[in-house]
């Protein structure tokens, strides 16, 4: 009986959900794309009167000269510079904390942020820390963000996670073993730059993952039950940068007009998932990374083709047009042959990128407490276009055991 109920209840929660997101106002930054982006970002900071910024990032893009023509650009027009350079991949609560000492003693007014996902999401905490004098530990879980953060500007160097125009950050707890969301649409920044250039740098393993992890949120938000015509159109522009940029940003890292596509179809992808959700593949890959410390875009490239494999029946028409948006198959394919040529593709791509099909790192005492936890995190939020009973969840992640 419990099985006949739960997806019933999953699909009345969905319809609420949609109905929200299809109202909900989000403050979505002013984005710079254009020659110069992030020198653009800095005039704006300059024009916006911001007296000392803290400048939020890791060692990487200061050692390859990606942060001083930004400072120089900033100090030219009056605005006091200080640079924490400290933020490690998936930040820690005490390395946040450890950044917002240092904008409390230098009177940081606003801060800017230049780095992957975890720059970004490191930079929203600190931000919203500055404005709330709680441990960040009480900002964790729905709109706890109560008195807003200081201005925040971001320039993405990796083409994977959309957090510059996300509502979330995710802060890891080393204490507990865990990894928290803070989700607030105040944690949204002011203004964000899309510069291609300043990922020319980014080793080809990374860009491949990051940038799967960007198809997965476009595919997710296309096939969600929560989809909204506006985000079916950012979700179909992303898919198309993605399928046509993604093989030569990884083949060819200096290929300036590929990285300028990706860090678009990032964009595009993470303002359609804010709104419409992602699904399943995200559910399994976050357990993946949690448990086995897999990256998160390559833990999502392993899951997706298995997942989209068992949520055909249900979207068939819509993986048929991504496809027919990619220029695949041909003219009198049915739904059915374009969508299987569509989750083809992406198998095909992560043999490019020397993406496993299997995870070595699965192990098969722990695919019930993953389908679990993998099934908690999605009921009742992720509009999924098919769901997943225990069973069927762990015969799905069962097939990517290696045999
Ligand atoms: N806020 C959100 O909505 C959201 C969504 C998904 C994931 N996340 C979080 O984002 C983080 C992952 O972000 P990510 O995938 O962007 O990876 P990342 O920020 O952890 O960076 C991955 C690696 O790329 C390197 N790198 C970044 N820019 C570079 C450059 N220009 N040149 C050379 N190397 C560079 C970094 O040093 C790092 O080693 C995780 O903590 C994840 O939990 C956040
Ligand atoms: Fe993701």
């Amino acid at each position: 009986m419990k099985t006949r109920i739960e997806p019933f209840v999953h699909g009345v929660s969905m319809l609420g959900l949609k109905a929200g997101a299809a109202v909900m106002p989000l403050p979505w930054p002013r984005t710079f794309e254009g020659e110069n982006p992030s020198i653009d970002l800095c005039r704006l900071i300059i024009e916006k009167k911001r007296k000392s910024v803290l400048f939020v990032t890791s060692k990487t893009p200061v050692r390859t000269g990606l942060v001083q023509p930004l400072i120089d650009e900033l100090e030219a027009g009056g605005v006091k510079v200080t640079v924490f350079d400290e933020i490690k991949p998936d930040p820690t609560v005490e390395g946040i904390e450890a950044a917002v000492k240092v904008l409390k003693e230098n009177d940081c007014d606003s801060v800017l942020t230049l780095g992957g996902g975890s720059c970004i999401d490191a930079a929203k905490v600190i931000a919203a820390r500055g404005r709330n004098d709680k441990p960040i530990l009480k900002l964790t879980g729905m709109f706890r963000v109560t008195k807003g953060i200081l201005p925040l500007y971001a320039i993405p160097t990796t083409a994977g996670t959309g957090s510059e125009v996300t509502i979330a950050a995710v802060v890891s707890d080393p204490v507990g073993q865990r990894k928290l969301p803070v989700m607030d649409p105040r944690l949204m920044p002011r203004a964000v730059a899309l510069d291609g250039k300043l990922m020319l740098g980014v080793p080809p393993h990374i860009t491949a993952a990051t940038g799967m992890d960007a198809l997965t949120h476009a595919v997710e938000a296309y096939i969600s039950k929560n989809a909204l015509k506006r985000t079916d159109e950012m979700a179909v522009e992303a898919t198309q940068l993605v399928m046509s940029n993604l093989e030569t940003a990884v083949a060819d890292g200096k290929n300036v007009e590929a990285r300028q596509h990706m860090a678009r179809a990032s964009h595009l992808a993470g303002k359609a998932f804010t709104q419409a959700g992602v699904g399943y593949v995200h559910a399994i890959a976050h357990n993946f990374g949690a448990l086995y410390h897999i990256p998160h875009g390559r833990a999502n490239a392993i899951v997706m083709p298995y997942v989209l494999d068992y949520s055909l029946p249900k979207c068939a028409g819509r993986l048929a047009k991504l496809a027919r948006a990619c220029d695949m198959g041909e003219l009198n394919d049915s739904d059915d042959t374009l969508a299987n040529l569509f989750i083809e593709r992406i198998r095909q791509m992560n043999k490019t990128f020397d993406i496993p099909t299997q995870l070595e790192e699965l192990k098969a005492d722990d695919i019930p407490r993953i389908a679990k936890a993998a099934r908690q995190e999605a009921r009742f939020t992720y509009a999924v276009p098919r769901y997943m009973s225990q069973k069927i969840c762990e015969k799905i992640v069962g097939k990517m055991l290696v045999a």
